[in-house]
C-alpha cells in the first residue's frame, strides 16, 4: 500500500488544496518517533487566518485511519505515525501477490540507446570498461523496469591513428606466430614499445598517420591487418561479456561511421559552421569552450566526428526518446563539444542525449594506464575473484553441489557489485580481497543473506498463505519498511541513472534481515509462523530483484 497515498487521501477530506499542492507539503520527519509523515499547516494558516497550531489541532482530531497507529499535532504539523501491523502485512501482501513484479512501474516509454563498454580494440579490456559495462547494464535493466526500451550499443574504440601506429609497428617488428597465440597482449606490447620508439624517433608518428591514412582510403594489406585484429580483439571480448553475462543489441564501433563522414563536413560548411584554423577543419564554440576539432589538416577523421555521425545515425535508426552515453568523467568535455556542434547544426534533440559519466579505479592509490603498463587485467581479476570465492565456500559448506557455478556467481557478481555499489561518479581504489569478502558491504554479504533466506524456506517445508500476515515487532517492521521502499528506490535510481542506489539498499535490506534472523526464532511453531515466512520469501523476493537489476546472481544455495 501507498502510504503517503493514504496520508493525502485522509487530509483531502478535510483541507481546501488540491492533491498534488498536498503531496508537494508532506514530509518526512527526520526523527522516526515523531511519524513517518508529516503535514505543515502554514499553507492552510495562510488561507484560513488562523493561528496554525490551532489549525494542526484541530485537523488531528478530525483525521482517523487504521493505517496509523497515531495521527497527532506537534506544534504547526500532524503527525502520522505508520501502524506496524498494517505497514507489515500490506507490504508483505504486495511483494507476494506481485512477485518479481513488484516495482515495476510506468516512468516513460520509448527507445533509449545506451553506448556502453565500448573498449578499444588491440588493448585489453580495462577496469573503466567494466565500469562502463556494469553501470550501462544496470541502467538498461533499471530503465526497462520502468517502462522504457534500452537497446545496449557497443561502440568499439576500433577506428583512429593509434590503428596505424600498430599496423606500422606489427609491419616492422611483428611476429605473426606471437600474434595468433595471445593477440591482445602481444598487440599491446607492439603499441607500448611503438610509444616508446617514437620517443626516440619522432618520425615514426609521421610513418603511423601515413599508415592510418591508407587504413582511411581503403587500402587493401592495411585493411586486411586491421580486421584481423578486431577480429581478434572482439573474440577476447565476448569471451568476458560471457563471464559478467552481458549481452548487447548492437556491436557496431568508430570503423562503421568512417565513411559517413563526407555527408557530416557538408552540412558543416553549409551552415558555414567550419573553420580552418592551421589547415585542420574546427567549429568555433564561443568563448566558454575550447573549439571542436573536426577534421585533421591531412584529412583524417577525429573521434568526435565520427561520434556526430554516430549520434545522427541513431536519432534515424531508433527515434529516441533519450540517447545515453557511459562514458569516463575525463570524457566531459567530449560530450559537451558533440551537443553543442550537433545543436548548432539544428538537431535540438541533442538536448536528449546524456553523458552518463563515472569515476576513475585506482590500483593502490595510482591511476591505472595502458600505455604506461600499469594496468589491472579484467581477465585475471575475474579469474581471482572466482578463486577466492572458491576459497571461502569451501570452508563454509564444503559439501555444496554446484560449487563451480556458485563460486563463478559469487567471485564475478562481488566486482560487479562492488562496482556499483560506489556512486557512480566516486573514484575508488581497487582491493580484490575487500571486494570477496563474505561479510560487510559486499555482493557476496547480500548473497549470502539471500541463499540464507532460502534454506530457511526450505527447511519450513510450507507453503506461505497470503493471508494473516501481521508482525508488530520492530525488527520485522524495519524489515518490512525497507521492502515498501523498493519501488521508490527503482524510481530514484531510475532518474539519477545511478545503480548504487539500489546496490545500498539491497545492503541495508540484508542488515536489518540478518537482525531479524538473530533476533526472532524464524521456525519455531506459533500463529505468526507464516507471517515470519511470508516476511523471509518477500525479503528474498526483493533482494534477488535487486540483484537481478544490478547485473549479478543470486545463488539459492552458497
Ligand atoms: N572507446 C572509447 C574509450 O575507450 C569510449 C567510447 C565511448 N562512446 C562514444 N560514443 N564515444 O575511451
Amino acid at each position: 500500500m501507498n502510504f503517503k497515498q493514504r496520508v493525502i487521501t485522509d487530509l483531502q477530506a478535510h483541507v481546501a488544496l488540491s492533491e498534488e499542492q498536498i503531496a508537494s507539503l508532506i514530509e518526512r520527519p527526520k526523527n522516526a518517533k515523531l511519524g513517518d509523515y508529516a503535514f505543515p499547516v502554514f499553507a492552510l494558516a495562510k488561507i484560513e487566518h488562523k493561528n496554525p497550531v490551532v489549525i494542526a489541532r484541530d485537523l488531528a482530531e478530525k483525521l482517523s485511519d487504521p493505517a496509523f497507529s497515531q495521527i497527532q499535532a506537534v506544534g504547526p504539523y500532524v503527525n502520522f505515525l505508520i501502524a506496524h501491523d498494517c505497514l507489515v502485512s500490506e507490504t508483505l501482501h504486495e511483494v507476494l501477490t506481485q512477485q518479481t513484479a513488484y516495482g515495476t512501474q510506468h516512468i516513460g516509454s520509448g527507445n533509449v540507446p545506451i553506448d556502453m563498454s565500448s573498449p578499444n580494440i588491440a588493448k585489453p579490456m580495462s577496469m573503466g570498461h567494466l565500469r562502463s559495462t556494469m553501470i550501462g547494464n544496470a541502467i538498461a535493466n533499471i530503465l526497462t523496469k520502468v517502462g522504457y526500451t534500452p537497446i545496449k550499443i557497443n561502440y568499439l574504440g576500433d577506428w583512429g591513428t593509434q590503428f596505424g601506429k600498430l599496423i606500422y609497428a606489427y609491419k616492422t617488428w611483428g611476429d605473426e606466430e606471437a600474434v595468433k597465440r595471445d593477440p591482445i597482449n602481444t598487440l599491446v606490447k607492439y603499441y607500448v614499445e611503438f610509444h616508446q620508439k617514437a620517443e626516440q624517433d619522432p618520425s615514426l608518428d609521421a610513418q603511423g598517420r601515413a599508415w592510418f591514412k591508407k587504413l582511411e582510403s581503403g587500402d587493401k594489406e592495411a585493411l586486411y591487418l586491421w580486421r584481423w585484429f578486431r577480429d581478434a580483439s572482439l573474440k577476447e571480448f565476448k569471451r568476458i561479456y560471457g563471464e559478467l553475462d552481458v549481452h548487447f543489441d548492437s556491436i557496431t564501433g568508430e570503423s562503421d561511421f568512417n565513411d559517413k563522414m563526407t555527408p557530416i563536413i557538408s552540412q558543416l560548411e553549409d551552415k558555414h559552421l567550419l573553420k580552418t584554423s592551421q589547415g585542420a577543419k574546427i567549429v568555433d564554440l564561443g568563448e566558454d569552450q575550447n573549439p571542436a576539432l573536426i577534421q585533421k589538416s591531412d584529412g583524417a577523421s577525429l573521434y568526435i566526428t565520427r561520434d556526430l555521425a554516430a549520434a545522427i545515425y541513431r536519432k534515424q535508426k531508433y527515434d529516441f526518446v533519450m540517447s545515453l552515453y557511459v562514458v569516463g568523467n575525463e570524457q566531459g568535455e567530449h560530450f559537451t563539444q558533440l551537443k553543442a556542434v550537433l545543436k548548432l547544426m539544428g538537431y535540438d534533440w541533442s538536448d536528449q542525449i546524456h553523458h552518463i559519466p563515472f569515476g576513475l579505479i585506482t590500483s593502490g592509490g595510482k591511476k591505472l594506464s595502458t600505455r604506461k603498463g600499469n594496468i589491472i587485467m579484467l581477465d585475471k581479476v575475474l579469474k581471482d575473484a572466482v578463486s577466492l570465492a572458491h576459497e571461502q565456500i569451501a570452508v563454509k559448506n564444503p559439501d555444496l553441489e554446484n560449487a563451480d557455478q556458485v563460486a563463478h556467481d559469487v567471485g564475478v557478481g562481488a566486482v560487479v557489485f562492488h562496482d556499483l555499489k560506489n556512486e557512480r561518479l566516486d573514484n575508488f581504489d581497487f582491493d580484490l580481497k575487500e571486494v570477496v569478502r563474505f561479510e560487510g558491504d559486499t555482493g557476496p554479504y547480500v548473497q549470502y543473506t539471500n541463499a540464507r533466506a532460502q534454506s530457511i524456506l526450505r527447511k519450513a517445508k510450507k507453503p506461505i498463505e497470503l493471508t494473516s500476515l501481521a508482525l508488530t515487532d520492530d525488527a520485522a517492521f524495519s524489515v518490512a519498511k525497507d521492502l515498501a521502499e523498493f519501488p521508490e528506490i527503482i524510481k530514484k535510481s531510475a532518474e539519477r541513472f545511478e545503480p548504487s542506489v539500489i546496490a545500498k539498499f539491497a545492503l541495508n535490506l540484508a542488515k536489518k534481515f540478518n537482525k531479524y534472523y538473530a533476533k526472532v526464532k524464524i521456525l519455531s511453531d506459533d500463529d505468526q509462523l507464516n507471517a515470519r515466512l511470508a516476511l523471509v520469501s518477500a525479503t528474498s523476493l526483493v533482494l534477488t530483484e535487486s540483484l537481478r537489476l544490478l547485473g549479478v546472481h543470486a545463488p539459492q544455495r552458497m
